[in-house]
């Protein structure tokens, strides 16, 4: 049985640097407040109407395919992890796909929201080792800017989130103990109503109406508070189902790269692990929560820095909207 080796990453994120006292124009906020709460001190918004998820995840596939050497021919098959797709439907990997000139070749959206991308390499794994596909290129690309509320009604949500894509390129392998060992997939609907966007939906008679951009209900809604103590139990659950799964401890693991939810997040979950704070990579004072792309752009920095070496066993773990949380632990 073949294994799922990432072959190559690349990233892309738009030049617009908003930082926070750009937000600080828009809303009762304060760079300390932000700084304090979430580590960011900046993130990217795209230009409206120039970028979108597919535009920037097609910029991140491109440097993937050159770092792994590898041209659009070589792909098999496209996942693409959004909560912020172009249309409500067809999915942005039919629009990365066309764009890649891959006409023809499978695209499948995956909307698990911030775990999104750990989700996308598990499937891409299962269709590797099922000798169904060679080579799949794993997607992960939001735009989140242009759906925020950024006035101070929508502060708590606005100042979190960015916009950005990474992406990967994942192929076969006969080699034993290399590439994506085992992933953990979970999902709790209890608390879908904790952090969501209720509208345009389905559900009523009207798909969009007046009253949901009067009642705001148009905006994404976040019980911060619940989903900090959620995720700062999820996040070591999963990393700790990833060793069971394999016989690994936490010290064989070189580093981890969690979703880029909130720097605080990320610093409860070191402790609580009991890992050194160098063990675990963070650029969300660059980027904010780029939700989907959160991942594969901090894998791509992460190798770019040299924080991630050939060999190296490397934990990627998420948690969000959904609920949905998850782990993959991965030998580069
Ligand atoms: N600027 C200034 N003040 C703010 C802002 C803001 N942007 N947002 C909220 N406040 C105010 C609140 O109105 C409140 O004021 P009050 O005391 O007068 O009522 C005060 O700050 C404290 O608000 P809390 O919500 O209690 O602040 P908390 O310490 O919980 O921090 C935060 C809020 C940062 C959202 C926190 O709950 C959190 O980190 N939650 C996790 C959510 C998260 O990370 N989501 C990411 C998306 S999901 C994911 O990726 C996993």
């Amino acid at each position: 049985m073949p294994n799922a080796k990432i072959a190559g990453m690349g990233k892309y994120v738009p030049e617009r640097i908003i930082t926070n006292h750009d937000l600080e124009t828009m809303m009762d906020t304060s760079d300390a407040w932000i700084r304090e709460r979430t580590g960011i001190h900046e993130r990217r918004w795209v230009e409206p109407g120039r970028e979108t998820a597919a535009t920037m995840g097609v910029a991140a596939a491109r440097n993937a395919l050159k770092q792994a050497g590898m041209n659009e021919q070589d792909v098999d098959f496209i996942i693409f992890a959004t909560l912020s797709p172009e249309y409500t439907f067809p999915g942005s990997g039919c629009l990365l796909g066309d764009e890649l000139g891959l006409n023809g070749v499978g695209a499948l959206d995956i909307r698990t929201q911030c775990t999104g991308f750990v989700y996308a390499l598990s499937i891409a794994d299962q269709f590797i080792k099922s000798g169904m596909y060679k080579t799949i290129l794993v997607v992960g690309g939001e735009v989140q800017s242009t759906a925020l509320n950024v006035s101070t009604e929508g502060r708590d949500v606005a100042v979190i989130f960015g916009d950005g894509a990474g992406a990967t390129v994942l192929t076969a392998t006969e080699e034993e103990g290399r590439g994506i060992l085992t992933s953990n997939l979970h999902a709790d609907g209890k608390y879908a109503r904790q952090l969501y966007c209720e509208d345009p939906g389905s559900r009523g008679d009207k798909r969009v109406s007046h009253e949901m951009i009067d009642n705001g209900t148009i905006y994404p809604y976040m019980n911060g508070r619940y989903v900090f103590k959620h995720a700062v139990t999820r996040f070591p659950e999963a990393i700790m189902e990833t060793l069971a799964a394999t016989g690994y401890t936490k010290d064989d693991i070189d580093l981890i790269v969690p979703h880029q939810a909130n720097k605080r997040i990320t610093e409860a979950v070191q402790q609580r692990l009991d890992v050194p704070s160098e063990k675990v990579f963070s650029n969300i004072h660059k980027y904010g929560n780029t939700t989907a792309a959160s991942i594969p752009i901090a894998l791509t920095e992460a190798l770019e820095e040299g924080r991630i070496k050939a060999g190296d066993l490397v934990c990627t773990v998420a948690f969000g909207s959904g609920f949905t949380w998850g782990a993959n632990l991965i030998r580069f």
